[in-house]
């Protein structure tokens, strides 16, 4: 059974949406044209957005998440407590295999992440549902 996500406040679930939309509306998504915004808590509270930046070389493109991630340790915080992920149209998103890894380094198998669109805030799965049996940080020796 995968781990159950930790419960986020209804006003910072908000927050984290709100956050989200705005960064989804800064894309840059020239050549997928399907923008995407995250948003992330740290351990004290600080929410972090990010969004996709592609690139004319298409395998050099960045995903939300990871530009949040990069926000979030950027402003010395070291956890990810939870996570929005807003997409574009009408079907929630999950963050790509390469995010997950990602998101699993600062964050515990039972981090929720949250799948939005501009319109909803959606399911909510944990880190652990999405990434079942990780690797991370503390499977090795000098951690
Ligand atoms: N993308 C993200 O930024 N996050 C996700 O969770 C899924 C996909 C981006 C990558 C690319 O710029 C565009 O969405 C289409 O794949």
């Amino acid at each position: 059974m995968p781990i159950e996500p930790a419960n986020l406040s209804e006003a910072l679930r908000e927050q984290l949406w709100a956050v989200a939309r705005v960064a989804h509306a800064r894309a840059y998504a020239p050549y997928s044209r399907f923008a995407v915004g995250a948003a992330i808590v740290d351990e004290h509270g600080a929410v972090h957005a990010g969004c996709n930046v592609e690139n004319a070389a298409y395998p050099l493109g960045t995903c939300a998440e990871a530009g949040a991630l990069s926000a979030l340790v950027l402003a010395g915080a070291r956890q990810a407590r939870g996570v929005v992920v807003v997409g574009t149209g009408g079907s929630w998103i999950t963050p790509c295999g390469g995010c997950r890894q990602k998101l699993r380094e600062f964050g515990q198998p039972d981090m929720p992440i949250f799948s939005a669109t501009l319109q909803a805030l959606g399911p909510v799965h944990s880190l652990d549902a999405l990434l079942p049996q990780s690797f991370g940080p503390s499977h090795l020796p000098n951690r």
